[in-house]
């Protein structure tokens, strides 16, 4: 059966990063016979600030009804200061496909990128399952008497009893299905009282139907600590989407850096969205100096997704062997290139 995967390569280092994930995917789908079929947009800052469009109409139907999964790279470009088109295409996504779950593992792959004294790949090895729908995403509130000394600005957090919990749910079938022996809450409920209570009862509820799987709940200035003081003591996190969108950061830290990071967002049987953690990083963009490794852990999260586990093991197999063998970017101490980086993996994925 085909799959139809929409390739979004986006601003900056996207299309560079994204070219050495299409290599890996492109051999593995000539090699194993997946039946991959890729389509290009080129939706970027480019095409934005010539046209005045980020999507053309029907684009996102077209990606929603007639696509598995879209494989982006980046977005951001100093030409537009607002992001406009970034919200409009990647936040666009995530709303509108209602791609609420948005899962960003965080795992060292090589002892020497540990950033943690004593703390290793046995130590740093869990999942953070981050709300991707509401929260303080959705751009809601106002400003009253802008301009003046009397300004007010309301930005609101949303949470429904809906999104909270099939969050939540989603974190304990994760661990259910994989083994994993806790569940950590993190949000701030000793301040933002209603978000939190709603969020906690939530938590202590859907827990009850897991009894098998430890569940604890933790303040998330308190979770940023531990994540660096013990990281072992998480094995998936669940937390609401700005919380997540800033602990997640940190997790990539702890694998090695931001290069290093992917990320899925996700809505079960239905198109999903794969991106490395990164942005555009403008002012390294067509120097072939990014780390390919997000990018391609991205594809590789992407085919487990689209059911090509056995695949998506070797990937991660070839880039632990180019790790290894320090085949890597400079900022992970190596001395090639993106594209060099990536040609490395792909001779390790010919072998494994
Ligand atoms: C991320 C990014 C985005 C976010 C930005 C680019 C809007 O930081 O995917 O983590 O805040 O979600
Ligand atoms: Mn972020």
């Amino acid at each position: 059966m085909t799959k139809r995967i929409a390739v979004v390569p986006g601003d900056g280092i996207g299309p560079e990063v994204i070219r050495e994930g299409m290599k890996v995917l492109d051999y593995l789908n000539e090699s194993a016979k997946l039946g991959l079929e890729f389509t290009h947009f080129g939706w970027n800052a480019d095409t934005y600030l010539a046209t005045g469009i980020s999507m053309p109409p029907g684009a996102m139907e077209d990606i929603r009804d007639n696509f598995d999964a879209v494989f982006l790279g980046a977005y951001g470009d100093p030409r537009v200061p607002d992001m406009k088109h970034a919200a409009d295409i990647l936040l666009g996504m995530r709303f509108q496909l209602d791609l609420y779950v948005n899962y960003r593992p965080v795992k060292l792959l090589d002892e020497r990128l540990s950033p943690l004294k004593g703390k290793g790949m046995k130590e740093i090895d869990f999942v953070i399952f981050r709300e991707n729908t509401e929260g303080a995403y959705v751009g809601m509130g106002g400003i009253f008497k802008k301009g003046t000394a009397d300004e007010i600005a309301v930005q609101e957090d949303v949470n429904s009893r809906r999104g909270v919990e099939r969050i939540i749910r989603y974190a304990f079938e994760y661990a259910k299905a994989n083994g994993r022996k806790s569940v950590c809450m993190a949000d701030k409920n000793n301040v933002m009282r209603f978000g939190g209570d709603l969020w906690i009862r939530t938590f202590e509820e859907v827990a009850k139907e897991y009894p098998a799987i430890e569940h604890f709940h933790m303040f998330v200035d308190a979770l940023t600590m531990q994540m660096v003081r013990m990281p072992e003591m998480f094995d998936v996190i669940v937390t609401n989407n700005m919380f997540g969108d800033i602990v997640t950061d940190l997790g990539a830290a702890l694998q090695g850096g931001l290069g290093m990071a992917a990320s899925g967002n996700i809505h079960p049987g239905r198109v999903s969205l794969f991106e490395p953690i990164h942005g555009s990083a403008p002012k390294y963009a067509g120097k072939d100096h990014a780390n390919p490794i997000g990018a391609i852990l991205t594809a590789a999260m992407m085919l487990e997704f689209l059911g090509f586990k056995p695949e998506s093991d070797r990937i991660e197999k070839a880039v632990t062997q180019a790790i290894a063998a320090s085949e890597t970017t400079s900022d992970l101490g190596g001395k090639l290139g993106t594209a060099a980086a990536g040609e490395a993996i792909l001779r390790h994925l010919k072998g494994v």
